[in-house]
């Protein structure tokens, strides 16, 4: 359960447990581990396999709660990801007379791991013949009456064995490992493993083979609260850290040569990692002047653009199966591919040519927050390396601007924001993705609408919205579109719309036409993208406690989307 708590963020809608005791004992609930009512799960054994939820097929209740059984009790699994062609298993299945219990996609693997147990009486044997049957993604773990064996099988979802001290374990991350041990073996897609307290071994094509032990460097303390009410405004608070970790750990050295002078870049990317890759595709342009597109990474498996060159897909968890997809499209095209990502043995790094990791630890809350800023980290260091480090000493330097807008007093535009019915954020070049990815937070956090637009786009119908109700957030650097974003800012007041605006701690004059003004203490390139961001995220964080939202775990999210 400890341990379960811990993954809660990839999924929350309900959770389950089955132990090895005297047969398969289980339990399993609707709702958060963290707010279950009833009395503490008592189960019995020393062996067994836990699960939370993130619905895909059938409603988040009791009876779809994972793990799930065979007909006779005896066998217990737990699955992450979707069996595409569970329909036609499950009517193959009902019609030789299997009971099915639950509305899920995952019911059909533990029937059919039933059947194969009857013929060959082996329970690894019995899942290595039933994978073959499966289409579509999982990561599985698997445990029956009178054994004292755990299987486990990945295919495209995550899946890192924990090696113990005469005890092991299988998670979808090491975050709830990290208090057991530090090392771990990462499966790679087709791995079938069979842990024991002992040993764990593990085959391919039923044919034994051997995964390197990796060391983690993630600490426990990492991964707790260490004192704040949320996970977010602790990983808001680490952003510093992550960001000087980033610039450190990518310099002229270690950045891989397909990214040293690519002709042209495709970036493919989800949610916020989309919005990092636009920031990207403006620094890229403006400094370098390479082509560079940005495309929803969702979109380009089905519609791919006439692709060539270099395709980066960045992805905080690796594990985004829109991302996953959207590369190995790229590499049909023969594009090369470059990962970034935070998660060390994740998939996205089986799939890359090259991988980038960026330094942010492990994040916890739902809503990116620092693996954004390090992802940015990476991207300056590479718009910095191709600039022959003209940004060296900014880049140095940048986490103490972060620092410093830690503690700014955001009181105002809080009581602001919290009473809105809908929020615009604004922005003209790489501060338009900014204002998207604050109006992203906004919406996830504290649901309240709230949309980023190009500062210019604005009077093309959304004006229609303006009200006292709906402030803007207006992101009006010092440079060359500054006196346009004065006079979009002027066009919005005269409409009735409250604006906050996020500047230069000299600007005068917008401190005389705007309802609340945010001054940014520092004007340098890269760092007041970096800054306006966190004021930005603080903003939606607090506006969504002061609403009373859940901020870590916000309604029907999940931190890790691995279905397409
Ligand atoms: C928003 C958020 C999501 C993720 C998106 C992609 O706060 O976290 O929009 O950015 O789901 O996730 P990754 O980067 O893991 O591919």
């Amino acid at each position: 359960m400890e341990g379960l708590k811990k993954l809660e963020y990839r999924g929350y809608d309900s959770f389950g447990v089955a132990t090895l005791g005297s047969g398969i004992e289980v339990a399993k609930n609707q709702g958060r581990i963290s707010e279950y009512a009833g009395a503490a799960i008592k189960l019995h054994g020393k062996i067994g396999i836990g699960h939370t939820r993130w619905a895909t097929h059938g409603v988040p209740n009791d009876t779809n709660a994972h793990p799930h059984l065979d007909c006779a009790n005896k066998i217990a699994i737990v699955h992450n990801g979707i069996i595409e062609n569970f329909a036609e298993l499950r009517r193959d299945l009902i019609s030789r007379g299997h009971i099915f219990r639950s509305d899920t996609d995952t019911e059909v693997v533990v029937h059919i791991i039933e059947e194969n147990m009857a013929k060959s009486g082996d329970l690894l044997s019995a899942v290595q013949d039933t994978l073959p049957l499966l289409k579509g993604s999982y990561a599985l773990l698997v445990i029956v009456c009178g054994e004292t064996r755990l299987i486990a099988a990945r295919s495209g979802s995550p899946l890192v064995i924990g090696i113990g001290d005469g005890e092991n374990f299988a998670a979808s991350d090491m975050t709830p490992v990290l208090e057991h041990t530090e090392r771990a073996m990462f499966l790679e897609d087709g791995d079938v493993a069979v842990l024991t307290p002992e040993k764990v071994e593990i085959f391919q094509n039923q044919q034994p083979v051997s995964r390197p032990v990796e060391l983690i460097d993630w600490s426990l303390e990492d991964v707790k609260k260490g004192g704040f009410p949320h996970y977010m405004l602790k990983e808001i608070y680490e952003q510093p850290q992550a960001f000087f970790n980033t610039v450190r750990a990518i310099t002229h050295d270690t950045l891989p040569k397909i990214i040293q002078h690519p002709k042209s870049v495709t970036i493919v990317a989800c949610g916020s990692s989309y919005h990092t890759g636009l920031i990207f595709k403006y620094l890229l342009e403006e400094s370098l002047g390479i082509p560079s597109r940005v495309e929803f990474a969702s979109e380009f498996k089905y519609f791919p653009p006439p692709v060539q060159g270099l395709v980066i897909g960045i992805t905080q968890s690796g594990e985004t199966a829109d991302t996953l997809t959207a590369l190995k499209q790229a590499k049909i095209h023969n594009c090369r591919t470059l990962a970034i990502t935070n998660v060390l043995g994740s998939s996205v790094c089986r799939i890359a040519d090259t991988t980038l990791f960026m330094r942010a630890g492990p994040e916890i809350s739902v809503a990116a927050t620092k693996s954004f800023i390090a992802q940015l980290a990476v991207l300056m260091q590479i718009v910095n390396a191709g600039s022959q480090g003209k940004y060296d000493n900014i880049l140095s330097h940048a986490h103490q601007a972060i620092e410093d807008v830690l503690l700014m007093d955001l009181a105002k535009p809080v009581a602001l924001c919290k009473n809105a019915k809908s929020i615009f954020y604004i922005g003209r070049g790489p501060f338009y993705p900014v204002s998207l990815e604050g109006a992203l937070k906004m919406k996830e956090i504290s649901y309240i609408h709230a949309e980023g637009y190009a500062a210019g786009e604005l009077k093309h119908g959304p004006f229609a919205l303006l009200s006292p109700e709906t402030p803007v957030i207006a992101i009006c650097m010092p440079g060359e579109t500054y006196g346009v974003m004065v006079s979009n800012i002027k066009e919005l007041k005269a409409r009735g719309a409250p604006v906050i605006a996020i500047g230069s701690a000299n600007d005068r004059e917008l401190t005389e036409i705007v309802d609340i003004f945010v001054p940014l203490p520092e004007m340098k390139p890269f760092v007041q993208i970096l800054t306006s961001l966190v004021v930005l995220q603080l903003i939606a964080y607090y506006t969504a406690v002061a609403l009373g939202r859940d901020v870590d775990k916000p309604r029907n999210l999940a931190k890790s989307v691995t279905v397409e």
